[in-house]
């Protein structure tokens, strides 16, 4: 059984906890914030429900004790701000930045052999940030944003197929941006069947573009960004490291020449086991998809270079 710390107890951070103690794989789950006695109050909370959803993983909450998060082996970043009216997206980022390199300096010196998931936006930056500042191994830290955009992937193209969404396949690689991620509808399946043979071009042309909007659609609509399937993700990502099950999901890692890339953090299929990332699954893409990758990968780039 394993310990688990979660930074940031928000809409994200609280949303992981819950989902991680919900699957019963971990002993402990910490939640730090920085707000006093905030993180305190979502664990006790969640602590209630241990007898209605029947865990038994210990949920604790710290206001910015780290040595609480002391031997961790998974550590999961949600800790950040979002953008506000005027703010450019640089100044989001160098705050986000200083947040992100902090948190993660803060955990390793408590834990300092924890694989680091980071959720915190701009993901792919923040997760080459936190591979550069922390040094740690490349297996060692992994962006979670992949597997969020292929299940809100696979529930649009199980609408549009009129089945249900644990019958179809599919995977979103790239960047986590509303431009930059990339649908492979060519490679998406109904139960094996090409898709494309269930639906036509137009259609699976909405899906893929309601997919890379699928984040901005839903934070229109609830005014914050959402928590739910992005904490579901995070439990996924973590369960496959922790239980060692080797499972495959598209993460954002460090490349140094697969799918044409080199020192840049991005989503590719990746297996997941109790050494973080453990290999990058090579997919054959066609000249198109080659092309969305490198255009995707151009504007991860000028992210990073807002660092
Ligand atoms: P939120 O505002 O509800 O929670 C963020 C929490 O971080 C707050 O409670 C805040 O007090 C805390 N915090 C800020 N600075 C801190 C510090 N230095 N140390 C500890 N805690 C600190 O935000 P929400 O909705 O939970 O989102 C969190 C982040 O996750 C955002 O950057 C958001 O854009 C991102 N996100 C990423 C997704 C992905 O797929 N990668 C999906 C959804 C959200
Ligand atoms: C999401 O995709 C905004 O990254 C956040 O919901």
């Amino acid at each position: 059984m394993s310990k688990i710390t979660v930074i940031g107890a928000g809409n994200v951070g609280a949303s992981c906890a819950e989902y991680i103690a919900m699957k019963n794989f971990a002993s402990e789950v910490v939640l730090l914030d920085i707000k006093e006695n905030f993180a305190e109050g979502k664990a006790l909370d969640l602590m209630q429900t241990a007898t209605l959803n029947g865990f038994d993983t210990r949920i604790s909450g710290s206001t910015n004790d780290y040595s609480k998060t002391a031997n961790s082996d998974v550590v999961v970043v949600t800790s950040g701000i979002p953008r506000k009216p005027g703010m450019t997206r640089e100044e989001l980022i160098g705050i986000n930045a200083g947040i992100v390199k902090g948190v993660v300096e803060s955990c390793l010196a408590h834990s300092p052999n924890a694989i680091f998931v980071i959720v915190s936006n701009p993901m792919d930056t923040m997760t080459y940030l936190a591979l550069k500042a922390s040094g740690l191994p490349k297996n060692r830290i992994i962006g979670m944003g992949g597997i969020l955009d292929s299940a809100r992937f696979r529930h649009y193209l199980s609408q549009a197929l009129n089945c249900p969404a644990n019958d179809v396949d599919g995977m979103v690689i790239g960047g986590h941006g509303d431009t930059t991620m990339i649908p492979l509808t060519r490679l998406a399946g109904y139960r094996g069947v090409p898709v494309a043979q269930f639906a036509a071009a137009d259609t699976l042309a909405k899906v893929k573009a309601d997919t890379m909007v699928g984040g901005a659609t839903l934070t229109g609509m609830l005014g914050t960004s959402a928590w739910y399937a992005p904490g579901a993700s995070v439990s996924s990502l973590v369960q496959s490291i922790v239980c060692d099950q080797k499972k495959m999901f598209p993460c954002s890692v460090y490349l140094e020449g697969e799918f044409g890339e080199s020192d840049i953090c991005m989503g590719v299929p990746v297996i997941l086991g109790k050494n973080g990332w453990e290999s990058i699954v090579n997919i054959d893409l066609n000249d198109e998809e080659k092309a969305e990758f490198a255009k995707s990968a151009a504007a991860v780039r000028s992210m990073n270079s807002a660092l």
